[in-house]
C-alpha cells in the first residue's frame, strides 16, 4: 500500500488534505492523525472492515478493543449510552486526554469493541483530530498508531517508521503534547472504575464524580491468565528490547546507583536536576523531577530510542503515583514488565 504524508500546520489552512483524509476514512480507508495525547491510527468506527484492517495495520490482537473519536461531547450518544455522570464529566475534561467507557449502541460494530457490549468514547481536544473528525462525518476508531508492543508514537517520525505501507495517510501535525495515552474511566457500571491513567489525573476526577475506584492492573501485575478489566493491560507494551529496571529509594541513594550502573555500562533514564552527576553518554534525560508534564513528553520517545545505546540493561527511577506522575508509573511498570528494585 502507497502511504502518503500530509504535513498540516494549521486545520483551517489545509483544508483540502483534511477533507481528503476524511473521504478516505468514509471510503473504508485508514489514517494516522495527532491528537494532543499520541498519534491515532483511525478508521470509520461504524464500519466492521475497517476495524479489520486496523488490527492488522498495528498487528495487535482483535479482542483489544478500539477507542472511538468524536467531535462533540453530545455525539456519544449516537454510539452508546450516556448517562448524567457522563454529562458531567464531558462538561469538565471534554474535549481532552479522557476516554469514557459505557454501555454500547448497535451502531458500533463488535469488531471494534472486541465483543464487548461496552465501548470507549474519547472526543480529543487537537484541533486536526477535531477538523479530521468532522471532515469524517463519522466517529473515528482509532488506537495508538504504533505497531502493536511498541511505545505509542508521540511525532510523526514515530508513526513513519512503524507504519509506512500499511496505512493510507499520515498526517504529521508536530509533536503530542501530552504524550502518554488518555485516562481511561469506565463508567458503565455501580462506580467509576480507573483503567487506565493519563493526563486527567485521579484527584481531579474525583473532584467531578467522588471517589474512584483503580483498577488492580494500573500499579499491580496480573497473576498468570489474569483477565484485567481493560483488555489492553494484558498485552507486554511500551517495552524497550533492553531489559528495563526501576529503582526505588531515597533520591541521593537512587542517583549514585544510577552512576555505579553507568560505570559498568548500563543506559540510564534520569531527571534534569540529576544530569550533572551521570555521565552524558548512555543517559536519557526525562525532564524535571517534579514536572511529570515534561517527562511524559519525553518518555516514549526514550523508550524508542533507548536501544540505539546498545547497552546490556537499561535503569530508570520508578515515578511516584500522585497525580500525573501515576501515568508515568504505570507506563515505565509495564515497560519494565514489573521488574523494580529497592536500594
Ligand atoms: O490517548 C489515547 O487514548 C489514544 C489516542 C489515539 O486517542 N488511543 C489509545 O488507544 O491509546 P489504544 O487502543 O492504544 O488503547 C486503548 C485502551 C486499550 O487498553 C483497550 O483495551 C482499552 O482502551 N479499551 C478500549 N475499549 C474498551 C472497553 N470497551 N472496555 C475496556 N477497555 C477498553
Ligand atoms: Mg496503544
Amino acid at each position: 500500500m502507497k502511504t502518503t504524508v500530509y504535513t498540516i500546520t494549521s486545520p483551517q489552512a489545509d483544508d483540502a488534505y483534511l477533507l481528503h483524509a476524511g473521504e478516505v476514512l468514509r471510503e473504508g480507508g485508514l489514517v494516522v492523525f495527532p491528537t494532543e495525547t499520541v498519534y491515532g491510527l483511525g478508521g470509520n468506527a461504524t464500519d466492521a472492515e475497517a476495524a479489520k484492517k486496523i488490527y492488522a495495520a498495528k498487528g495487535r490482537p482483535s479482542d483489544n478493543p478500539l477507542i472511538i473519536h468524536i467531535a462533540e461531547p453530545q455525539d456519544a450518544r449516537a454510539y452508546a449510552v450516556t448517562s448524567p455522570l457522563y454529562d458531567r464529566l464531558a462538561a469538565a475534561f471534554m474535549p481532552g486526554p479522557l476516554t469514557l467507557i459505557l454501555p454500547k449502541r448497535e451502531s458500533i460494530p463488535y469488531s471494534v469493541t472486541g465483543g464487548l457490549d461496552s465501548v470507549a468514547v474519547r472526543c480529543p481536544a487537537h484541533p486536526i483530530a477535531h477538523a479530521l473528525i468532522a471532515a469524517a462525518g463519522v466517529p473515528i476508531a482509532a488506537p495508538s498508531a504504533n505497531l502493536s508492543g511498541k511505545p505509542s508514537p508521540t511525532c510523526a517520525a514515530h508513526v513513519i517508521d512503524d507504519l509506512t505501507g500499511r496505512v493510507d495517510i499520515i498526517i504529521d501535525g508536530g509533536s503530542c503534547d501530552i504524550g502518554v495515552e488518555s485516562t481511561i474511566l469506565k463508567i458503565d457500571g455501580d462506580r467509576p472504575i480507573l483503567l487506565r491513567p493519563g493526563g486527567i489525573t485521579v484527584e481531579q476526577l474525583e473532584a467531578v464524580c467522588g471517589p474512584i475506584e483503580i483498577a488492580d492492573a494500573v500499579i499491580g501485575q496480573l497473576a498468570p491468565g489474569e483477565r484485567p478489566l481493560s483488555p489492553g493491560m494484558m498485552y507486554r507494551h511500551y517495552a524497550p528490547t533492553t531489559p528495563l529496571t526501576l529503582v526505588r529509594g531515597e533520591r541521593e541513594a537512587v542517583t549514585a546507583y544510577l552512576a555505579a550502573r553507568q560505570a559498568e555500562g548500563c543506559a540510564v533514564l534520569c531527571y534534569t536536576e540529576e544530569a550533572e552527576y551521570l555521565s552524558p553518554q548512555h543517559c536519557i534525560v526525562l525532564g524535571h523531577r517534579d514536572d511529570p508534564h515534561e517527562q511524559a513528553q519525553h518518555l516514549f520517545d526514550a523508550l524508542r530510542n533507548a536501544d540505539a545505546f546498545g547497552a546490556p540493561h537499561l535503569y530508570a527511577h520508578l515515578p511516584k503515583e500522585t497525580g500525573m506522575h501515576l501515568a508515568l508509573c504505570n507506563r515505565m511498570l509495564r515497560a519494565a514488565a514489573h521488574s523494580v528494585i529497592d536500594i
